[in-house]
């Protein structure tokens, strides 16, 4: 069988069974080229017009992929648990369930550099609140040269998680980590504080795919609206924030019950992928009227 038939059979059995996207992917097409790509141990990004595709594949290679491919329908975890690594903005992380599989649209605004016009030219201090892998924190630590990172989480499994990829980034002089109930152990004030908070409602909750329910729950439910975390953070958050200092807040597609929450709040959108109502930043100044 050739590589490319492989991945256009194993696409089809992932619609038939329709498993759930968005831990990576948005579609069975893109999801049965990594999980394949991935079994064989060739290069994620190998162009599906070379000559790789046509190459007919042996039938332990055919058998090691669609064991993947089969495992990936019966368990319904999300690919990246079942690879351990997950790709953002073309940087890789290690990842296992401990904590939630990276895919913050801030990736996208530090990749873009939408945020840098807020920023003040000597921001050093960053957070990165709720940091999960730490991927945010990673990125911000990449992005920005001269910065170190404090990556907050209450769950120390995830921090774990967070530990490794700093490791494998090379950033254990630049960014640590501690257990934190919110900001309790964010000690001084910040220049940019990232969070990408819990903050899926409990309707949405209840409704989740079985691949998101394979995720730490700590790290998806909000309560009710969504909102308990942030309303929490909006309440202390400014004491942590120098004068000039700005946080960049994911809210997803909650922003009906944020703006419902914060009806006085002054924020300003950022422009993702996903439109322009996932992604705000709040100015010191628009936190203390
Ligand atoms: C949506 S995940 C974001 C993880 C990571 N920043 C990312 O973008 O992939 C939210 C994270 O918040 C953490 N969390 C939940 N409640 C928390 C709390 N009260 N204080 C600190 N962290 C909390 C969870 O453990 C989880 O890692």
């Amino acid at each position: 069988m050739k590589l490319s038939s492989l991945i256009q059979q194993s696409a089809e059995q992932l619609s038939l069974a329709q498993v759930a996207f968005g831990h990576g992917t948005t579609n069975a097409a893109d999801e049965a080229a990594w999980l394949v790509l991935w079994a064989l141990s060739l290069a994620l990004d190998t162009d599906v017009s070379d000559d790789a595709f046509n190459v007919h594949l042996t039938s332990a290679q055919v058998a090691t992929a669609q064991s993947l491919i089969a495992q990936r329908i019966s368990s319904r975890k999300p690919a990246a648990y079942l690879t351990q690594e997950a790709w953002l903005q073309g940087v890789s992380f290690y990842i296992d369930e401990r904590a939630i599989v990276p895919r913050s649209l801030i990736a996208e605004v530090l990749a873009e550099g939408s945020i840098d016009p807020w920023l003040d030219p000597s921001t050093t201090r960053v957070l990165d609140l709720c940091t999960g892998n730490g991927s945010l924190g990673i990125l911000a630590a990449l992005a920005y040269p001269n910065i170190t990172v404090l990556g907050l989480d209450l769950s120390k499994d995830a921090l774990a998680v967070a530990q490794i990829n700093i490791e494998r980034h090379g950033l254990a002089g630049r960014m640590t980590l501690a257990e934190s109930d919110g900001l309790a152990k964010a000690d001084g004030v910040f220049d940019l504080i990232l969070c990408n908070p819990p903050y899926v409602n409990a309707k949405n909750m209840s409704e989740l795919p079985a691949e998101f329910k394979c995720e730490p729950a700590l790290a998806l439910a909000g309560g009710s609206d969504g909102m308990d975390f942030v309303r929490s953070l909006l309440q202390d958050v400014a004491t942590q924030l120098s004068p000039q200092g700005v946080l960049v807040l994911e809210i997803g597609n909650e922003r009906p019950y944020f703006e419902a929450a914060f009806p006085l709040l002054e924020v300003v959108w950022l422009e993702t992928s996903a439109g322009e109502d996932q992604v705000c930043l709040i100015t010191h100044a628009a936190l203390t009227p």
